[in-house]
C-alpha cells in the first residue's frame, strides 16, 4: 500500500522463461469507480516505455481518488472498500480481480476469471527474430516485437451487453463466438475510412470507444472501460463457450463473458458498478467528461452536399428554403470550395467573396460550415505545408522522414496532433487573420481524421510511423482523430477569445470526443437497412458519451427513393445531430425537388424538429451536466421492463418522448412496444394507450408514431420561422400529459444559446414539478 493505492507484482508461476514480473496498481475513486493498471516493471529496463493515452481522463476525476481501505485478507484474497454495499477483491493465485456486493457476495464484474490474461512484453530484437508483418504491399517493421495484451471480463446479472462503437450493428451486441453461434469476427475497434460499409457487421468503422455496458434484470447495469488507443478486438462469448473448461463460475449467477485483445499499450481499466443505467453513464462521464453544451443553432437542421458548387449555388439553395417555408440553420461547404484541397483557402473562381457570402447568410440568421481535413498538401507554395515542414510538425515514417501519404489533396503529410505545441499551432490557424475569408458565423467540419490515407495499409497510416515522444502510430492510432478534433475545437475557442462555444463535426472519435464536438456516422448508403441501423449506431454513441451524433439524412452513397428520403427526415428529426448530406455522384435531393406533396412531408418533419428545440436544448444541457444522453435506448428509462432490453427500433428523446421509426417501404402499419406502468399519448391525436403492450399502429406517409409519456411536461415553440435566430423571442408552449394521480413534471433550460455565461449561472432552469390540478 502506497499513497492510498495498492501496488503488486504479477509473477507468472508457470513460466520459467524470460518473462519479467508486471506491475499492477489499483486505485479507488468516488462513486465506487475502481481503476486497475498493469504495465511492465521499469526496474527491468524494457526497451521503451509503453504508451499511456494522455489528455483523456479528466484532472477533476483524478482528484476524486480515495484512500484505499483494506478490509481484510481472506486466504489469498485482498479485499478493499469500494462504495456503500460494494467491495473489490484481488485474488493472487490464480490472479483475478472482481467487484461484488458486500454481504451477498454477488459478483458484478470480474477480470481474468477465465485465466485469459496475457501480456507480451517488449523485447530487444535478437538475430533470427522475424517480427515483420506483411499486408498486401505493406510491411510493418514491428521494431519491438509483438506487444499484445488480452484478458477476459465477465458481466454478472447481464442479459445483454452494449457499447464499444463504432459498428453498423444492433444495439445489444450479438455473441461472436460460442456453441450454436454463427462464427463471426470479434468486434473490431480500429478507426478506418471504410468504403460503403455494410450493416450487420462487427467490422470497425471511423471511431472507437472501448467502453461496454451490460444490463439485466438481476443486477441492473454495470460498465467496463479500457483506456487504450491501439487496435482492439472484442469477442462477446455466447453461453456454453467455456463448456470444456475446468473453471466453474458461480452457476447461480447469469453472466456474459467477453474477451478483450489489443495490439499495444497498457492495461488501464475502469470498472463501473451502476447499478442503474443512468448511474453507469454518469460514472463513465465522471472519468472522460460530459458532452459540451452545443450552440442553439447547431441543434437545428443542417444542409450539406458534396458540393455546393459556388456562391450562386449557395444563394440559390438558401433562398429555396425560404421560398418553401422550410427552416434551416446551417449551409455546409465540402472539399471543393478550397483552392486544390488546400484547407483554409478558397477556390478563387467559385468562391471569390467568401466573407460577403457568409455575411449574407448571417443576415438571415444562418451559419456556414467549411471542411478542414488533416492531410496537408505537400506543395512548397502552400503556407501551412511550409510552416509544418520547417517546424518539423509532421508525423514521421519509420525511417524518420516526414510521412507522405495520398489523400484528397494528392501527396500529403499529417500534423502530429499528439504534440501539444503542434495542436496550439493548428488552433492558431483558425484566427481571422490566418483563415482569410472566414467570419464569426463560420464553423468547422473535420473529416478523414482516422487518419484516412488512400495508399496506406487498410487506407490508414502505417503502424510503425512515429509520433511525438517516439510513440509508434500503432499505439496511438485510435486517438489521432481525437487530438485533431481537440486542436480544431480549441482553435475556434481561441478565435473568439474563449467566448463562443465551438462547433466542430468530426468523423473519427475516441473517449473524450464529447468534450470537443459532434460526430456523424460517415459514409452510409441510401438503403432502408442503413436508415434502420443508424438508430442503434447513434444510441450506442450516446451510451458511450457522445450524445451529439447523427447520420447523413438520405444516405451518402446512392439515390434514395422518395419514400426512403421522407422517412429518413421523419426519423432523423428526433436524433441529436440532424444534417442532410450526399455524395457528389448522386442527384440533387434538397427537400423541394420531389413534388409539392413530398416537400410538404419533409417540411413537416423539419418543422417538428424546430418545434421541439426547447426540449432538445434542455436535454443537451442535461447531458452537459450529467452525461445522460439526449436520445436513449428504452431500457435506460425503463430498466425494469424486460421487453425493452433488446429494442433498437424505438428510442426515447429524454424521458418524455418515445419515437418509433418506420424502416420499410410501403408500410401500412408498424408494431410499437409501449413500456409498462405508463400511459402513452400519441402526439398528433392525443389518443391514450396503456403501456406494457405491443400496439399495431397504422401509419401513413405523413409521419412516424411518436408518443408522450404520462407524467411529463414538454416545452415547445410552435411558431414557424426561418431558423433558430428568429425563434428567440417566441412564446413557449407546454404540453402536459398527466399521470394517473393527476401530476406531471418537466424541465426547461434557457440561456443565451452561444456563450459560456451559463457556467456563471446565467442560464435558467425551470422545473415544473408542481402537481397541476387540471380538470377536463
Ligand atoms: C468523405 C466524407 C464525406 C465527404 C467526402 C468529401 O467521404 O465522409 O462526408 O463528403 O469525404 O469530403
Amino acid at each position: 500500500m502506497d499513497d492510498g493505492d495498492l501496488t503488486a507484482k504479477l509473477i507468472n508461476p508457470d513460466d520459467n522463461s524470460a518473462s519479467n514480473p508486471l506491475i499492477l496498481s489499483l486505485t479507488v475513486y468516488q462513486n465506487g469507480i475502481l481503476r486497475m493498471k498493469i504495465d511492465e516493471d521499469p526496474s527491468h529496463n524494457p526497451p521503451k516505455k509503453r504508451f499511456q493515452v494522455p489528455d483523456v481522463i479528466l484532472p477533476e476525476f483524478e482528484s476524486t481518488k480515495l484512500w484505499l481501505q483494506r478490509y481484510s485478507i481472506d486466504g489469498d484474497s485482498f479485499i478493499v472498500y469500494l462504495f456503500d454495499g460494494y467491495e473489490a477483491v484481488v485474488r493472487s493465485d490464480p490472479f483475478e480481480v472482481f467487484v461484488r456486493e458486500q454481504g451477498s457476495g454477488k459478483r458484478v464484474l470480474s477480470f481474468n476469471s477465465h485465466g485469459l490474461f496475457d501480456f507480451e512484453q517488449l523485447r530487444v530484437k535478437n538475430e533470427g527474430d522475424d517480427w515483420e508483418e506483411r499486408f498486401r504491399s505493406h510491411t510493418d517493421s514491428r521494431p519491438y516485437g509483438p506487444q499484445s495484451i488480452s484478458f477476459d471480463i465477465s458481466f454478472y446479472g447481464a442479459d445483454f451487453v452494449y457499447g464499444i462503437p463504432e459498428h453498423a450493428t444492433s444495439l445489444s451486441l450479438k455473441p461472436t463466438n460460442g456453441p450454436g453461434i454463427e462464427e463471426s469476427e470479434p468486434y473490431r475497434l480500429f478507426n478506418l475510412d471504410v468504403f460503403e460499409y455494410l450493416h450487420e457487421s462487427p467490422f470497425g468503422l471511423y471511431g472507437s470507444i472501448p467502453f461496454m455496458l451490460s444490463h439485466g434484470k438481476s443486477h441492473g447495469t454495470s460498465g467496463f472501460f479500457w483506456l487504450n488507443a491501439a487496435e482492439m478486438q472484442i469477442d462477446v462469448l455466447g453461453s456454453g463457450w467455456d463448456a470444456e473448461s475446468s473453471i466453474v463460475l458461480h452457476p447461480d449467477q447469469k453472466r456474459i463473458d467477453t474477451l478483450w485483445m489489443t495490439e499495444a499499450g497498457i492495461v488501464d481499466a475502469f470498472f463501473f458498478i451502476g447499478p442503474k443505467p443512468k448511474d453507469v453513464v454518469k460514472q463513465y462521464a465522471s472519468v472522460t467528461g460530459t458532452s459540451a453544451l452545443p450552440q442553439l443553432f447547431s441543434t437545428g437542421y443542417h444542409q450539406c452536399r458534396w458540393n455546393y458548387r459556388d456562391e450562386e449555388d449557395v444563394k440559390n439553395v438558401d433562398s429555396k428554403f425560404d421560398e418553401h417555408d422550410i427552416p434551416y440553420d446551417v449551409l455546409w461547404l465540402d472539399i471543393e470550395h478550397t483552392d486544390g484541397k488546400r484547407y483554409f483557402t478558397w477556390d478563387k473562381v467559385s468562391f471569390p467573396n467568401p466573407e460577403e457570402m457568409q455575411k449574407d447568410l448571417a443576415s438571415r440568421g444562418r451559419r456556414m460550415v467549411t471542411i478542414v481535413d488533416p492531410h496537408i498538401k505537400r506543395d512548397d507554395n502552400y503556407r501551412i505545408h511550409k510552416e509544418a515542414t520547417k517546424n518539423g510538425y509532421y508525423v514521421k515514417d519509420a525511417s524518420g522522414k516526414d510521412y507522405d501519404g495520398w489523400c484528397w489533396s494528392g501527396s500529403s503529410s499529417y500534423p502530429d496532433m499528439l504534440n501539444p505545441e503542434i495542436r496550439s499551432w493548428w488552433a492558431d490557424k483558425f484566427a481571422y487573420t490566418e483563415y482569410i475569408g472566414s467570419t464569426s458565423s463560420l464553423y468547422i467540419w473535420n473529416d478523414m481524421n482516422e487518419p484516412s490515407v488512400f495508399n496506406g495499409p487498410e487506407v490508414t497510416m502505417p503502424r510503425d510511423a512515429l509520433h511525438y515522444g517516439n510513440i509508434e502510430h500503432r499505439e496511438l492510432h485510435n486517438a489521432y482523430g481525437y487530438y485533431y478534433h481537440m486542436a480544431t475545437s480549441e482553435g475556434l475557442l481561441k478565435r473568439e477569445g474563449g467566448k463562443d462555444r465551438p462547433f466542430v463535426l468530426s468523423r473519427a472519435f475516441f473517449p473524450g470526443t464529447q468534450r470537443y464536438g459532434t460526430v456523424w456516422t460517415g459514409d452510409n448508403t441510401a438503403e432502408w437497412e442503413q436508415l434502420r441501423v443508424s438508430v442503434p449506431m447513434i444510441l450506442t454513441l450516446g451510451l458511450t458519451g457522445i450524445t451529439f451524433a447523427g447520420a447523413d439524412v438520405g444516405g451518402f452513397f446512392g439515390n434514395p427513393d422518395t419514400e426512403l428520403l421522407v422517412r429518413w427526415y421523419q426519423v432523423a428529426a428526433y436524433l441529436p445531430f440532424f444534417r442532410g448530406h450526399a455524395h457528389h455522384d448522386t442527384k440533387r435531393r434538397e427537400p423541394w425537388l420531389f413534388g409539392e406533396h413530398n416537400t410538404e412531408l419533409m417540411r413537416d418533419a423539419i418543422r417538428v424538429r424546430y418545434t421541439f428545440l426547447p426540449y432538445f436544448y434542455t436535454l443537451f444541457r442535461e447531458a452537459n451536466v450529467t452525461g445522460v444522453p439526449v436520445a436513449r435506448p428504452l431500457w435506460m428509462e425503463f430498466p425494469y421492463d424486460e421487453a425493452t432490453f433488446n429494442n433498437d427500433e424505438a428510442f426515447m428523446v429524454g424521458n418524455g418522448l418515445l419515437v418509433q421509426g418506420v424502416y420499410t417501404q410501403h408500410a401500412k402499419d408498424v408494431t410499437v412496444y409501449l413500456p409498462r406502468d405508463h400511459t402513452w399519448y400519441e402526439l398528433k391525436t392525443g389518443t391514450a394507450y396503456k403501456g406494457g403492450k405491443t400496439q399495431k399502429m397504422e401509419v401513413t406517409d405523413a409521419d412516424i408514431p411518436v408518443f408522450q409519456r404520462s407524467g411529463t411536461i414538454i416545452p415547445r415553440k410552435d411558431r414557424f420561422r426561418r431558423s433558430t435566430v428568429q425563434m428567440e423571442n417566441d412564446p413557449y408552449t407546454l404540453v402536459i400529459a398527466l399521470d394517473a394521480s393527476g401530476a406531471a413534471e418537466g424541465e426547461l433550460y434557457i440561456d443565451d444559446g452561444k456563450s459560456y455565461e451559463f457556467k456563471q449561472g446565467h442560464g435558467d432552469c425551470e422545473v415544473f414539478d408542481q402537481i397541476l390540478e387540471i380538470r377536463e
